[in-house]
């Protein structure tokens, strides 16, 4: 048995690739001469998976079909031959195709966002964008990227990967069909190794068709996720069938990393191999090595490999500090085959207590989570992987901890920005099915998620008819199976909104509850105590929560213009505010926590309103990211920091002398409001609660003045603004990458001229960019807005717009400028380096 040793590298090809992750493999491993030793290989693997698997977000050209009329469909579908022979499935598909007068996209893409908003009640949910049966014309998606595959890939197994798809993709490579996927979120692969032609020009072709829905929100459309190209040696691992799953012992001075994998052979000749690990922690470290014994794969055969290594005083994945492991792996072989593989993890314990919620590492951890949907203004459901990390970092600022990815499958690299910044997954597939497809993409998920530190629960379902019923539990029973088998570190749940104790109650480990008490700001949740009593050994979340609405900006609702004030008033008659789901769940340690609905705002469920509304109000957060009130509801009880904020705004003009309530989300101990200074008079605050007062408008000053128990003290302003002046701009950050997707995050306030932001402000600001960056989108969080999300313009919303200033491939100082008419514009300098 020859050792895996650079030389085979270079021989198998994968040297460039594979010289990076060969490096970090113990020398005992390699057992490499000293020569081979001092061939230099960066540290960090990035290099090699690039080489391996290579994001195919460039090239692509887009052109809408049609799901009606084979003409307008490129012809696709014409004579009832689709599908007789190779090669004529689809004359777009074939590589000499014109398609110069296609648009030129780079992906994530999604073509919703374009489509104008319309007027009809059946697309409300969905929101108010022509997709579906009755729109032909605009529901078809077709996308083409001519690739060449360079002469080192012969003698290598080519793939495609998909990372979601809306929706039902049908998928052709070099004129010939290669396979369809009908989930918009579960993710895709195909092999075109035969079809592939080395060395030249091949033609990798979607046609998306939209127009079935599977969701009752906006769903976007078209390839609005990462595509990734795949070179394999004829041996490799075989896709998702690797996980590292950790024991830690009880004293957490020891960790066992086992690692399961099937190694694949693609190759004409049986082939033995062993699987070796090697194990590092964040700093880099070796921290463990281990191999399994020698296997012999069979031509065309695959065979499954375990490695076990224990980790001694393993440095733990946590809130606070997600340390990510790294595990190395590669398959050595007889002879050249060798396939690499580098797979993030964490050591970490998780546990769900029917008692005492949830624990990380042994210490209680209250799930302080929001449900969301893939959705942001300026890009609709085509994010960028920055855009992830800014979503997550937004909800760590108000002190969230746990996210769900409502109703399924996310994108890979919201996990990766959860793994990274230390946020709680509670992992949902689409389909409460045991269905042949429902069972897939359930497989799917987990096969991709499993090995992701800060993924703790799989979700089966979201409200379902059948949630109380034998039916229900027998198709949970086989999803539960399935999800076991492939995972039997991580609980299951189902997030139900009635039938509690019924049907899929008993399948469950962990019980989910989806509202089920409405009813304003209460201690009482009958449903969820009956149930804890009666089941008082199966651990309990409330896998939906809230669903209080509320516009930023705010605080009278306009039916007429599709506003809900922004005190914490308004939710659904199933539903509850802020202040009274989190009451409920804060006072029962047995809950381990609750997701609300939502962290973010998304398009369609405008409720309470319909059209021309066209986005939720559910959002803590509004699409831009811009904290509603409530925000800082969730910060003072749900951080240590200590929080005092002041609302509403102090422009009323023209309601001089009536009442406006006043609040302050807060948890300091006690506040004392004064309007033009004179007290309006103390008020204790109540834990989980707020603070109100009801005060007479007279233009001026609104002050609240702060005390915790400790002598902290804070004061809050609200003040009467001139007239608007100027524009501010406020960028996330300022230092970006050069890499052609990274962003910034720039919103313009609308200013007076003594600095404070006059919050009914709707100017007009014009964005421009200097320098190596562009405008990706602009919003404002007006869930009423029809502007365009593409274009470098956008109204203020209640003083404030933003663009997504996204960065080129080539470094360089940027300004961003922003102007409008009557103000004074205001620039930001950012930095994009290689
Ligand atoms: C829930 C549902 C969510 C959303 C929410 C609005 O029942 O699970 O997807 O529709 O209602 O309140």
């Amino acid at each position: 048995m020859a050792n895996f040793t650079r030389r085979q590298l270079l021989k198998s090809g994968l040297a460039a690739s594979a010289g990076a992750l060969a490096a970090q493999l113990p020398t005992a491993a390699l057992a490499a001469s000293s020569e081979e030793q001092a061939v230099a290989a960066p540290a960090v693997a990035p290099a090699l998976m690039a080489a391996r698997r290579q994001k195919l977000d460039l090239g692509w050209r887009f052109r809408l079909g049609n799901a009606d009329v084979a003409s307008a469909d490129l012809g696709f579908g014409r004579g009832q031959r689709t599908f007789a022979k190779a090669l004529g499935a689809a004359p777009a598909a074939r590589v000499d195709y014109d398609d110069s007068g296609w648009e030129a996209v780079e992906l994530p893409h999604d073509w919703a966002v374009d489509l104008p908003f319309h007027e009809d009640r059946q697309l409300v949910a969905h929101g108010s964008k022509p997709l579906g049966r009755d729109y032909p014309a605009t529901s078809i998606g077709w996308y083409r990227n001519v690739i060449t595959l360079p002469a080192e890939a012969a003698g290598q197994r080519v793939g495609v990967e998909f990372d979601g798809v809306f929706r039902h993709a049908m998928v052709f490579f070099n004129g010939e069909y290669v396979g369809e996927n009908f989930s918009g979120y579960a993710p895709f692969r195909f092999d075109l190794t035969d079809l592939a032609v080395i060395g030249g020009r091949n033609a990798l072709v979607v046609r998306a068709d939209a127009t079935l829905g599977e969701g009752w929100f906006y769903e976007g459309a078209g390839i609005y996720r990462h595509v990734w190209l795949t070179r394999t040696q004829p041996l490799h691992f075989a896709p998702d069938t690797t996980a590292v799953r950790s024991a830690l012992r009880d004293d957490h001075g020891q960790a066992t990393v086992r690692v399961t994998t099937t190694a694949r052979n693609q190759g004409e000749s049986a082939a033995r191999c062993r699987l070796r690990v090697a194990l590092f922690d964040a700093n880099g470290r070796a921290v463990g090595a281990a191999h399994s014994p020698l296997v012999e794969v069979a031509a065309w055969g695959e065979a499954e490999l375990a490695a076990s290594a224990l980790v001694a005083a393993p440095v733990l994945w946590s809130l606070g500090a997600p340390h990510l492991s790294r595990a190395v792996l590669a398959l050595e072989a007889e002879g050249a085959a060798s396939d690499p593989l580098e797979i993030p993890f964490g050591i970490r314990r998780i546990r769900f207590d029917p008692d005492r919620g949830f624990f990380l590492n042994g210490e209680p951890v209250k799930l302080q989570g929001t449900c969301n949907h893939q959705d942001h203004a300026g890009v609709g459901a085509a994010l960028p992987d920055r855009l992830q990390s800014y979503r997550i970092e937004r909800l760590q600022a108000m002190g969230s901890n746990a996210y769900r990815t409502s109703h399924n499958p996310p994108t890979p690299e919201l996990l990766d920005a959860c793994d990274r910044l230390g946020m709680l997954v509670m992992d949902e597939t689409r389909m409460m099915a045991s269905t042949e497809e429902g069972l897939s993409q359930l497989e799917r998920l987990i096969r991709r998620d499993r090995n992701h530190p800060s993924v703790i629960l799989w979700s089966l379902g979201n409200e379902e008819p059948q949630q109380g019923t034998e039916i229900g539990a027998r198709v949970v029973g086989a999803m539960k199976r399935l999800a076991k088998k492939l995972d039997p570190t991580r609980p299951v749940t189902v997030a139900m909104n009635g039938g509690w104790g019924k049907g899929v109650s008993a399948v469950v480990d962990v019980q989910g509850f989806n509202y089920g008490n409405g009813g304003g700001v209460t201690q009482n949740a009958p449903h969820i105590d009956a149930f804890h009593r009666e089941f008082p050994r199966q651990p309990t979340l409330g896998s939906e929560t809230a669903s209080t609405v509320s516009t930023r900006g705010i605080y009278f609702n306009d039916p007429a213009k599709g506003y809900v004030s922004a005190y914490d008033i308004n939710y659904p008659s199933y539903a509850l505010s802020a202040e009274g789901w989190w009451k409920i769940y804060a006072a029962r340690p047995f809950l381990a926590g609750g997701f609300a609905w939502t962290g973010f705002d998304y398009r369609g469920e405008p409720s309470p309103y319909g059209w021309p509304c066209i986005s939720s109000h559910f959002g803590i957060l509004d699409t831009c990211g811009f904290a509603k009130d409530n925000f800082y509801y969730y910060q003072a009880w749900w951080t240590k920091q200590p929080v005092l904020h002041l609302f509403p705004h102090w422009n009323w003009s023209g309601k001089e002398g009536q009442t406006i309530e006043v609040w302050c989300h807060t948890n300091l101990e006690e506040v004392e409001l004064f309007c033009n200074g004179k007290s309006l008079g103390r008020q204790p605050v109540e834990r989980n609660g707020h603070a109100a007062w009801q005060v007479p408008y007279a233009p001026g000053v609104i002050e609240a003045r702060g005390r915790a128990a400790d002598g902290t003290a804070l004061t809050s302003r609200r003040e009467t603004t001139g007239a608007a002046t100027k524009l501010v701009l406020r960028p996330d950050r300022t230092a970006l990458r050069a890499d052609g997707e990274d962003l910034a995050v720039v919103a313009a306030e609308v200013q007076d001229a003594a600095g404070r932001q006059v919050p009914t402000a709707g100017n007009l600001v014009h964005f421009t960019v200097n320098g190596p960056a562009r405008i990706l989108g602009v919003g404002n969080g007006d869930p009423s807005s029809h502007e365009p999300d593409h274009a470098s313009q956008r109204s203020a919303f209640n003083g404030r717009c933003m663009a997504l200033v996204q960065t080129r491939r080539r470094p360089g100082a940027v300004e961003v400028v922003a102007e409008a008419e009557g103000l004074e514009g205001a620039r930001v300098a950012l930095k994009s380096d290689q």
